[in-house]
């Protein structure tokens, strides 16, 4: 049986982790979440494990820069096992505002870091999850392998680049024993609405002007958040400890192709009422500084070593994750009616060129 210390499972990720291992068969434990509920933690997402008081399912809210709150979880739920996801995570407001990003991403996974090192004998496995934009940017070919140099361009994926040196440096010195995921792009349901994908989902249906960055060109390889679960439980059951694993869709994208694809999805699912076609919405905006022009993952060792394959297409996948928001009329409104949209339209999304 394990008890497995969840971070940021109220977020996207998190909380589709959350719901696919409790599906699982072979899980056998407990898990306890550990989030701080920012901006873009919601309790919503786990709501349904909340009112079924399902006794595998603990929820902690706490912030994991908090050494005493970190040391009393691992203490009274016997932590033997980690997955880390808490971050914060949009490139857009690492721009504007790091603080947050230095502080969740690197003194955060530093602090679990030394309170796992506490408890080093009875510790399986802390696996941190981490992301493709460590790598920096690809030119038109080429893709990340786990053998790439790091060189992040944004405060978010310089915390996150920091974060996984610490993750490793804490194997090498202390042989904690770890695993790291950088995975690329992910879409589906929960995601909070800042991101590319749900933002034009959201955009399209209330017919807003969908802000494409630049001249929509810069790339991206989109996996579904489910395949990205898949994948870390894959590599938490069987994984090398010490290794990394790079995960991804191998599905690149323009950007341009991705909300002219989900233009032409919504109005198929949702016809518009009055107005023309929902890519007349789109609207071209100064680009954002250090935009990373292309993501790549290649994901053979994943594939070959772990024997784990995406199951969904683009095609079947971004279908799902609209229909999703459709049925979920609730949580777009709550979401929406939060503070943090607001203040990202007024300090980010003003500079139409
Ligand atoms: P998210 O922003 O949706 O959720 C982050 C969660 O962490 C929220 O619930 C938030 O409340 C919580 N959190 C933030 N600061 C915290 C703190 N100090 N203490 C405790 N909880 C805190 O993020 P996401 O998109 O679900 O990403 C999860 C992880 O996956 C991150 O580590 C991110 O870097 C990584 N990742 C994301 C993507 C992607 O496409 N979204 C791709 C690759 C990797
Ligand atoms: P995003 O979802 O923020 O993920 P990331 O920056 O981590 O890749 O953005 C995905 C791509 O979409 C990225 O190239 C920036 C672009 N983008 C837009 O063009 N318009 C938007 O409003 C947003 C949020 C992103």
């Amino acid at each position: 049986m394990t008890n497995l210390l969840v971070t940021g499972g109220c977020g996207f990720i998190g909380a589709n982790f959350i719901h696919y291992l409790l599906s699982e068969p072979n899980f056998s434990g407990r898990i306890v979440n550990m989030d701080s509920l920012t901006y873009a933690g919601n309790l919503d997402n786990l709501s349904s494990l909340q009112e079924c008081s399902d006794e595998r399912y603990v929820f902690v809210h706490a912030d994991i820069c908090n050494a005493e709150a970190v040391k009393k979880v691992f203490e009274a739920y016997h932590i033997d096992t980690v997955c880390h996801f808490a971050a914060e995570s949009h490139v857009d407001r690492s721009i504007v505002a790091p603080d947050a990003f230095i502080k969740t991403n690197i003194i955060g996974t530093f602090t679990l870091l030394e309170e796992a090192r506490r408890h080093q004998g009875r510790l399986k496995r802390f696996h941190h999850i981490s992301t493709d934009e460590v790598f920096g940017s690809l030119g038109h070919t080429g893709h990340f392998s786990e053998e790439t140099p790091y060189d992040p361009s944004s405060p978010y994926s310089a915390s996150k680049a920091s974060s996984d040196h610490l993750v490793r440096a804490y194997h090498r010195t202390y042989g904690l024993p770890v695993s790291i995921s950088n995975c690329s792009n992910n879409y589906g349901p929960y995601q909070f609405p800042e991101k590319l994908i749900p933002l034009m989902i959201l955009n399209g249906l209330e017919g807003k002007p969908l802000p494409v960055y630049g001249e929509g060109a810069n790339i991206r390889d989109w996996l579904y958040v489910r395949d990205h679960c898949r994948a870390v439980w894959r590599i938490m059951r069987a994984g090398v400890i010490g290794e990394t694993y790079n995960i991804g869709g191998e599905c690149e994208m323009t950007n341009i192709d991705v909300v002219q694809t989900l233009c032409h999805i919504l109005d198929e699912m949702v016809p518009p009422q009055k107005n023309g076609p929902r890519s007349d919405l789109i609207t071209f905006v100064n680009d954002r500084p250090g935009h990373d022009l292309r993501y790549a993952i290649d994901c053979t060792r994943l594939k070959d070593e772990l024997h784990w394959q995406p199951q969904e297409s683009f095609e079947t996948g971004i279908r799902k994750t609209v229909q999703w928001y459709l049925d979920n009329p609730q949580w777009v409104q709550r979401v929406q009616s939060g503070t943090y949209l607001k203040w990202i339209e007024k300090n980010y999304r003003h500079r139409e060129s």
